[in-house]
């Protein structure tokens, strides 16, 4: 089969295809004429990585997926879990996996070995923080109240767009020069959370504060949100453990897969401002 022919005819299974990476990744595939299947709870069929009896009939017919976890790789169990999912897709035809991974996580980086030592054709796209969790994500609904409160300092994360995840996504589920290779997915900038507030405040054009608060004192904040007691320990493990700094540089993932710089958190604001996603 030619790689045009791979391009046109292999259906590719979209997981988490409503999410912010996932939705993107299958409007550029849909965009050049690649049969798409959503993969999530409300796809049709239904998946859900939480119970197996959906994995089959996602997989069935599917050439090519794109896995992103929920709710992160980072929680216990997820590298299992994905094992488990590589091998039944593997067995089920599907020649080519593109894992969305994320950077500092011990878990994070079982899960990618995983996908690795399989007989598919990978491709890994280890992301650090994405723009779109202050538009789309936890972050929002602080931000438009005017102030968000997190326990985390100065230091420093390469925020990355979702839509270069994207972008290198589709590159890898359709082209031939991306098989075997693990991409760091950064921004091309550093920047504390407080830097970013206010660069959101700028483009936004109103008072939107950061403050930096103990981590008792923010498992007070997650009880108010009352979010299911996972997620909430999920939030404080990366807030606490991985944003000490282990994370704070710069890497050439999306230069090396595009062939270009990756964008800016400042256009990302801007654009996203823009919508009136951070009107009060
Ligand atoms: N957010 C970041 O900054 C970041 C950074 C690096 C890596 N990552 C990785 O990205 C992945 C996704 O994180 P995200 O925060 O961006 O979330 P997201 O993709 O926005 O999550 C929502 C998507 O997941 C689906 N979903 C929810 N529960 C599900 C379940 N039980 N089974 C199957 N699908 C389910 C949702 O659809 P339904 O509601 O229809 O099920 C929706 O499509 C994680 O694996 C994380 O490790 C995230």
């Amino acid at each position: 089969m030619t790689q045009n022919e791979f391009e046109t005819t292999a259906l590719t299974l979209v997981l988490g295809g409503t999410g912010k990476t996932g939705r993107r990744v299958a409007e550029r595939l849909t965009a050049r004429g690649v049969p798409v299947r959503l993969g999530s709870r409300s796809g049709r069929p239904p998946f859900d990585w939480w119970d197996r009896a959906t994995w089959a009939g996602a997989i069935r017919g599917v050439s090519a997926a794109y896995l992103s976890f929920y709710p992160d790789l980072a929680v216990p169990g997820a590298a299992e879990t994905v094992r488990s999912f590589t091998e039944l897709a593997v067995r089920g035809g599907v020649r080519r996996l593109v894992l969305l991974s994320g950077r500092g996580e011990e878990e994070a980086q079982l899960a990618e070995q995983t996908v690795q030592d399989s007989a598919a054709e990978w491709t890994i796209l280890r992301a650090s923080w994405f723009n779109q969790n202050f538009s789309e994500g936890q972050l929002l609904a602080p931000l438009r109240d005017g102030e968000l409160v997190l326990p985390v300092g100065d230091v420093g994360e390469p925020f990355v767009d979702a839509d270069d995840i994207a972008e290198v996504a589709e590159a890898a589920l359709t082209g031939d020069g991306h098989v075997g290779q693990l991409y760091e997915l950064t921004g091309p900038r550093l920047l504390t959370f407080a830097e970013a507030v206010g660069e959101i405040a700028e483009a936004a054009g109103r008072d939107i504060r950061f403050r930096t608060i103990p981590v008792e004192e923010y498992a007070a904040v997650l009880a108010e949100q009352k979010l299911p007691a996972d997620v909430s320990a999920l939030l404080t493990y990366l807030f606490v453990e991985v944003l000490d700094g282990r994370n704070a540089q710069l890497a050439d993932g999306v230069r090396r897969a595009l062939g270009r710089q990756p964008r800016d958190f400042r256009d990302f604001a801007r654009d996203a401002a823009a919508t009136g996603v951070w009107s009060g």
